[in-house]
């Protein structure tokens, strides 16, 4: 079994309403750098969500690493633990996921809730910190930063919880030319040491030289092409 596997999912937001993916398959091995592309609207931000179990399909299977990912397996805490340790997802508006007083807290936040020492979180923040290259912020609010910044601090956040898949909405959106070759030069490192990179975005060209492979999400999020 691959990494991550859909099979036939169907999903819509609201009842009645027409689906936004539909008899939609997907496998990603470990190890691949996958990227998923498509209009406005065809479903990739959607598909991040049912693979990071923050929504789930009316029909259809969602396997991770041979588990069942469904509302019941992660209802329960270790389970959802366990899951949201070994993947981590950048959300496409990093606002929404900022909600810490300071920078540090914001990225010590999900090593904390994993039960890890005082010593380690911050052994951990410091790391993420250097490796996006912002210690100067980090004091600071994060509601009070840049856009660019906003998603630097967002990506620390996904990085110090070390998962095995990255899933990336538009990592590039709002950084500057810069920040855009780190970055690119950090997904190449991180797929390097054997991390699973799933990465939505608009500007292809940009991610060539890592990408395995390619999804196009149809108009109505159904898949085009591998
Ligand atoms: N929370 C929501 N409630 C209802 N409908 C939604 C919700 N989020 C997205 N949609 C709808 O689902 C469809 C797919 O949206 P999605 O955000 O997955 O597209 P996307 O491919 O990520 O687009 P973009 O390139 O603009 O980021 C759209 O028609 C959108 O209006
Ligand atoms: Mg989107």
């Amino acid at each position: 079994m691959s990494l991550l596997e859909l099979k036939q999912i169907e999903f819509s937001y609201e009842k009645d309403e027409t689906a936004v993916l539909s008899d939609f398959s997907l496998a990603i091995e470990a190890g691949q750098c996958v990227l998923v592309l498509g209009e406005n609207g065809a479903g990739k931000s959607t598909l991040f969500r049912i693979l990071n179990g923050l929504s789930f399909a009316q029909s259809g299977t969602y396997h991770f690493d041979g588990i069942l990912i469904d509302e019941r397996y992660l209802k329960n805490n270790r389970n959802a633990k366990q899951f949201h340790k070994r993947i981590g997802y950048l959300f496409q508006n990093p606002d929404v996921m900022l909600f810490n007083a300071t920078v540090y807290d914001e990225i010590a936040f999900g090593p904390r809730q994993m039960g890890l020492s005082d010593e380690e979180v911050d052994r951990r923040v410091l790391d993420s910190l250097s490796l996006m290259e912002i210690e100067s912020l980090r004091q600071k609010a994060p509601y009070h930063l840049s856009g660019g910044q906003k998603k630097k601090v967002a990506l620390a956040a996904v990085l110090s919880l070390n998962p095995d898949v990255l899933i990336l909405d538009e990592p590039f959106a709002g950084l500057d030319k810069k920040s855009e070759q780190w970055l690119l030069q950090l997904l190449k490192d991180l797929k390097a040491a054997g991390k699973t990179l799933v990465i939505a975005t608009h500007a292809d060209e940009k991610f060539q030289e890592i990408a395995d492979t390619s999804i196009i999400m149809g108009e109505k999020g159904t898949r085009e092409s591998i």
